[in-house]
This record gives C-alpha cells, structure tokens and sequence, in this order.
C-alpha cells in the first residue's frame, strides 16, 4: 500500500509586511466589507479581485430571505469580474470578514464552493490565483487555489 501526502503552504504576515499594491488590495477588501448585505448571518465578507490588466474589481456577499439564494463575496466578486473583463486572469483574491462590529481576528478561508470556483478562474485563464485572506492577527497568503483544494474535480 502507498500513502499520498498532502501539504498546503500558507505564509502568515502582518498588514505592515505587505507592500503598497498588496495593502491596497486588502484595503479594497475590507472596503467591500461595508457594502455587504448580510442581514441574516450579520457576517460582512468583502473580496477584490486584482486582475491581469491591474484593474480591481470588489464584490461582497449578498444574502437572501430564502437563504440559499444569496451568495458568497468570493464567487460575487469573481463572477463579476469575469462578466466585466472575460479575456483578463484573476491575479491575486483578497478576502476580509466583518461582525460584531469589528474585522475578523482569524482570516476567513472560502467555502467549498468558492474553492471550485476560484479553480474555474485559475484554469480557465492558465494563471494561478493567488490568495490573500485578512485577519487582524495576520494575513494569510496561498500561492495558487490549488492549495486550498488538493485532488480538485477538473476537467476531462
Ligand atoms: N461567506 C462569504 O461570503 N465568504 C466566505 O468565505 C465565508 C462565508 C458568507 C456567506 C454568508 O452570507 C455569511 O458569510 C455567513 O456564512
């Protein structure tokens, strides 16, 4: 018998490491937080999205009375950023959460769903998607998606 292994790197820093375009997209994150709506849970998500061609685009979560209608602020901000600039790659995702009236110490990690569709962005334009996720005791940084969802169902 074999066992296969699996292994994530995370580099874990502080905001004051990042320099000025990382700030600025987690700046932009947490910005996005502000326009969530999220009545329900009370739980504010912001993403950018820092494109190819150094646009950003932001999205949040958007919740609904039938609550699996609404949807995450990863896949908001990606699905708008895709139906805005189709031809451009998705460079780097920056994600920060909000409640009880303060940011999140932890960083929040997307959900399963989002995984897959942070996937669908990375293959569809052959560039990985670089994540940043906020907490106010560290920013965690993962290289590409793929990191977050070993043995992924792709394409075949
Ligand atoms: N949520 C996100 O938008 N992104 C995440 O990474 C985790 C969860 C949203 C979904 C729901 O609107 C609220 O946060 C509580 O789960």
């Amino acid at each position: 018998m074999k066992e296969l292994k699996i292994s994530a790197k995370i580099q874990v820093c502080d905001y004051n490491e990042l320099n000025p375009a990382e700030k600025n997209l987690i700046d932009a994150a947490k910005e996005a937080v502000m326009r969530a709506y999220a009545p329900y849970s009370r739980f504010q998500v912001g993403a950018a999205a820092l494109l190819a061609n150094n646009e950003i685009v932001t999205g949040n979560n958007q919740e609904n009375v039938a609550y699996p209608s609404g949807l995450c602020a990863e896949r908001t901000t990606l699905f708008y950023a895709n139906s805005r600039f189709p031809d451009t790659a998705v460079d780097t995702l920056a994600v920060a959460a909000y409640t009880n009236g303060d940011f999140t110490e932890e960083p929040v990690s997307p959900c399963g769903s989002c995984r897959q569709v942070i996937l669908e962005a990375q293959n569809r334009y052959n560039h990985p998607v670089r994540m940043m996720l906020y907490g106010k005791k560290g920013v965690y940084i993962i290289e590409k998606i793929t990191d977050l969802l070993p043995l992924s169902f792709g394409s075949f």
